[in-house]
């Protein structure tokens, strides 16, 4: 049932690539229009919508993030995204032309059902995003994306989260398609480019040997930091997650650019920091990062970098450097997500752990 691997996490997170190709199998046409067949909520409505709002909790919460990043940019509606237990407890702003995004991929999540629930007392329409066929949430929603990751079984979430990444990228782009925000070849493009990631997933998979090297030398250290700017910022808080669920360590993420704003005083000699290396682009984001790995060098920690193939510029100051394939920036958490989740596994097998029933967690959370 491992087939053959010591962990379910470890197979789940070397599931990733079939799980996204399968997760995106058979959206568009063969002249490029995403159909997304699942979606019970009218277009005129969609064009109407005003706002979105998402909510998740945990790793799916991180997905959100990343979600945001992209529906902002390709479809120039107001997205916000919050903690499913935050949600209904603040009086949130919320009607008929809110749509309310749930992720979650077991779909029985209370703190997430709680929160569509409330939405759809205030007239929200509600669409899920959800890995398991006729759980509670997709069934009180409007509208359902499924992710087809099969099940997940380690309680760590990892396809669990690529898929959710790839079912937000679909949505982003059928809303844009929806809303005229792209044009056609614009939208076919992204969805070639989505399409083309599972194989570049596979080859973070088959080049892990340094990152696992690494889980093992770094036993000792009593705790890790994690750097990320833009769609970075959330793999880095979900690289933190996963060693604090398994490996029971302190770790904590950080958007690059508040380092500078109260965290770099903690960086201490010998500290390991993973820094999520943006792709070189035309913003200066790609340069800012390599000044926080100057900075966090200056100060004798050991910056970890997760860069693109042909990056030089992060070798200088890396105490080590974790290669990913070129993807744009925005579809770069499906790589860069990989190494960390990977990272986590070993450090909790070598610290003898049981990596798929952590202690105190449960696969599905089912009481607020
Ligand atoms: C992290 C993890 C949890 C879940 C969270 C939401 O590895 O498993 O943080 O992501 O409890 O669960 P779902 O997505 O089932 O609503």
């Amino acid at each position: 049932e491992k087939g053959g691997f010591d962990w379910f996490m470890r197979k789940e997170i070397y599931e990733q690539p079939k799980a996204v190709a399968d997760t995106l199998l058979g959206r568009h046409t063969d002249d490029g229009a995403l159909t997304l067949d699942e979606i019970r909520i009218s277009e005129t409505e969609l064009r109407n919508i005003a706002k979105i709002i998402i909510i998740a909790a945990g790793t799916s919460f991180y997905a959100g993030m990343v979600a945001k990043y992209a529906i902002e940019h390709w479809c120039r509606v107001p997205c916000e995204v919050e903690l499913a237990s935050e949600f209904r407890y603040r009086d949130p702003i919320v009607g008929p032309t809110t749509l309310v995004v749930a992720i979650s991929q077991s779909g029985e999540t209370a703190d997430t059902l709680m929160a569509i629930r409330h939405a759809r007392e205030q007239h929200a329409r509600v669409l899920a995003i959800c890995n398991t066929n006729g759980s509670t949430i997709p069934r009180e929603s409007d509208a359902v994306i499924y992710t087809h990751a099969g099940p997940e079984i380690g309680v760590a979430s990892t396809k669990g989260f690529t898929t959710q990444l790839a079912a937000c990228y679909l949505l982003g782009l059928y809303l844009a398609q929806v809303k005229g925000t792209m044009y056609g070849d614009e939208i076919h493009a992204v969805v070639k480019e989505l399409e083309s990631l599972p194989p570049l997933m596979q080859q973070v998979l088959d080049n892990a040997q340094p990152v696992l090297d690494l889980a093992a030398r770094l036993v000792d250290q009593p705790s890790v930091l994690f750097l990320g700017r833009h769609v970075g910022y959330p793999v880095a808080l979900e690289g933190a997650l996963k060693l604090k669920e398994i490996a029971y360590l302190h770790a904590e993420g950080f958007a690059a650019g508040e380092l500078k704003h109260g965290p770099i005083a903690i960086i201490e000699p010998g500290m390991p920091v993973f820094v999520v290396v943006p792709p070189r682009g035309r913003d200066q984001l790609h340069d800012k990062v390599i000044s926080n790995i100057q900075e966090i060098r200056a100060r004798g920690a050991r910056p970890i970098a997760i860069a693109e193939a042909d990056d030089a510029t992060v070798e200088e100051f890396s105490t080590t450097v974790i290669r990913l394939p070129k993807v744009s920036t925005i579809l770069q958490p499906l790589v860069a997500v990989i190494p960390l989740q990977l990272f986590a596994c070993e450090l909790a097998t070598v610290l003898g752990h049981d990596v798929d029933q952590p202690r105190n967690l449960a696969k599905s959370v089912t009481v607020e």
